[in-house]
């Protein structure tokens, strides 16, 4: 490790009963970088979110937030970090700056009507902001739920699947808010099952799978673990589509995913 991380986890295990889900992670996230945790449903992505945000103990391993470790000072953690759940946590009833004012008199930051309409700015949600979320689209649902994580400016940012369920419009004014979430220096965990996404927005993409995770790297590291493909005149630079279907798709029993991923290590 260098400068200290803004998420450290290490050899991290859980299980539900009898079922493992998760066999020794290990997560590495430096300061206001996007980290993508991409993984097939059922993966265990939001359990090691969950894990990481104090919301469930691991059963082994370590974990730690801007050096806190989230088991034993998992309050310093909360005041540090903010979720955005897999499913909105947005109230219907309320328009969306009710909504924001809220949360922002719950968490007792000073001026929750300022803040609440910087937010909306933000989210280019203004001109809807009086209206009741229940007439929002999923879209702007989504930016409104993201919105309300960030009031207090938690400088790490979890997002379970932002944009799940988002038309491609939507999902890129999501994008572009995420973006400036880092740009601002903000440290931005999100787990996806899109593998454009990834491509989009991560400085790195570690892939969850079995328990493990068993890439971890930048694009083009990642990239690198699939020869080129060649069509005819043209050299194709594998898509990370590519490289996720070879490692998680096509695993052979033998785990030769597990032999290439050891490249990255
Ligand atoms: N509270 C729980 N009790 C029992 N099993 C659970 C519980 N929570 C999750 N699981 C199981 O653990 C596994 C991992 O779940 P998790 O929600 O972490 O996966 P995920 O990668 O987030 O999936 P998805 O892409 O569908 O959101 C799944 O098989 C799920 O059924
Ligand atoms: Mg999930």
């Amino acid at each position: 490790m260098t400068a200290m991380a803004a998420i450290h986890a290490q050899g991290l295990t859980k299980s539900y009963k009898k079922l493992a889900v998760l066999q020794g992670v290990d997560v590495e996230v430096a300061p206001g970088t996007i980290f993508a945790l991409l993984g097939s449903n059922g993966a265990g992505k939001t359990t090691v979110v969950k894990i990481l945000a104090t919301l469930l103990r691991p059963d082994a391993g370590s974990a730690a937030v801007n050096g806190f470790d989230v088991v034993t000072q998992s309050a310093q953690v909360r005041e540090l970090i903010s979720l955005t759940g897999q499913f909105a946590a947005v109230d219907d009833v309320l328009t969306g700056r009710e909504n924001l004012v809220l949360v922002a008199r719950l968490r007792h930051v000073k001026d929750p009507v300022a803040i609440a309409d910087a937010l909306l700015e933000r989210f280019a949600l203004t001109d809807a902001a009086a209206r009741k979320v229940s007439t929002y689209s999923g879209g702007m649902r989504r930016r409104l739920d993201i919105a309300m994580s960030l009031i207090g400016a938690p400088p790490v940012v979890f997002l379970d699947e932002p944009t799940t369920g988002l038309d491609p419009q939507a999902r890129q004014e999501v994008w572009r808010a995420v973006k400036s979430l880092a740009a601002g220096g903000t440290t931005v965990l999100l787990t996806t099952q899109y593998l454009d996404e990834a491509e989009q927005l991560a400085d790195r993409i570690a892939i969850l799978h079995e328990g493990r995770i068993i890439v971890n790297g930048t694009l083009a590291e990642l990239r690198r673990l699939l020869p080129p493909a060649t069509v005819e005149y043209v050299e194709k630079q594998p898509t990370l589509e590519d490289v996720f279907l070879a490692l998680v798709g096509e695993t052979t029993a033998d785990g030769s995913a597990a032999t290439q991923s050891k490249e990255l290590r």
